[in-house]
């Protein structure tokens, strides 16, 4: 995907890790065009329910899907919503793409690899920073917007690149459809602290925890991520955090 114009920041995690299998390298080939995002980088007042082939009723938005469980099932539950999810590092997009054509199940794929009819509709996935594109966005445009396990850059002198902060926090707010919902998740409690600061300092955000078990319980619709697994097989305790768009 190209990008029109010079990106004030960089991306700083992986964009690829181990060689593909060639059945995966085939579902990018030929399932990845069907759900790919429209090209919309440079563009503006993108209204993110045009994004889809079907209409949907609303759009909920998941930055950095890692290897896309919880996107692929919530996509599922939720046929009337569409999904835009942005995830950088390829293995991970591929790895979305066989849960949502079931192909892990099958252990391979051939060339007709494919949705039963209609899933692909309510799918969009952009393949690179998610910074390229939010700001192509509608104001309002988003009913939720998911951050999950995000990468905690841990050293002092790395804050600036994690996700939620000042950057980036007046930029979800304007995506956000007032009453819409910014969840975020992360078993580092250091990150959790910070983005705790950065929201409560935030004008455009409001805690919507009312006691101790709102944040140490996963909602209601809850998908465990791949990096929630892992945290919760070292006996971690992941910290879940719903912030309302005032
Ligand atoms: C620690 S992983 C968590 C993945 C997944 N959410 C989970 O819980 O299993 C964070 C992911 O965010 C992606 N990511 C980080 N910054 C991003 C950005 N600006 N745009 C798109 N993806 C991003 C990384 O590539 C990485 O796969």
């Amino acid at each position: 995907m190209e990008k029109t114009k010079t990106a004030d920041y960089r991306f700083y995690g992986r964009r690829k890790g181990k060689k593909l299998k060639p059945s995966r390298e085939v579902l990018l080939e030929s399932f990845l065009p069907k759900v790919r995002l429209p090209d919309i980088v440079g563009r503006e007042d993108i209204d993110p329910l045009s994004c889809f082939s079907l209409p949907v009723q609303s759009v909920w938005l998941e930055i950095g899907f890692g290897g896309g469980e919880h996107l692929a099932e919530q996509s599922r539950r939720y046929p009337q919503t569409g999904f835009i999810g942005a995830e950088v590092f390829l293995n991970g997009i591929t790895s979305l793409l066989t849960h949502l054509t079931g192909m892990e199940h099958r252990g391979d794929v051939d060339e007709n690899v494919g949705l039963a009819e209609g899933r692909a509709d309510n799918v969009r996935v952009y393949g690179e920073d998610v910074r390229d594109i939010l700001p192509c966005f509608k104001a309002g445009g988003f009913e939720r917007i998911y951050v999950l396990f995000p990468d905690p850059w841990p050293k002092r002198r790395h804050a600036d690149r994690r996700f939620i902060g000042p950057k980036n926090l007046p930029v979800l707010a304007r995506l956000l459809k007032s009453g819409g919902e910014l969840r975020i998740a992360s078993d580092d409690m250091n990150y959790i602290r910070w983005s705790l600061q950065h929201l409560m300092n935030s004008p455009d955000f409001e805690w919507t925890a009312r006691s101790a078990d709102d944040w140490r319980k996963p909602p209601a619709d809850w998908v465990n991520t791949r990096y929630e697994q892992k945290a919760l097989a070292k006996g971690k305790k992941p910290v879940y955090l719903i912030f309302k768009r005032k």
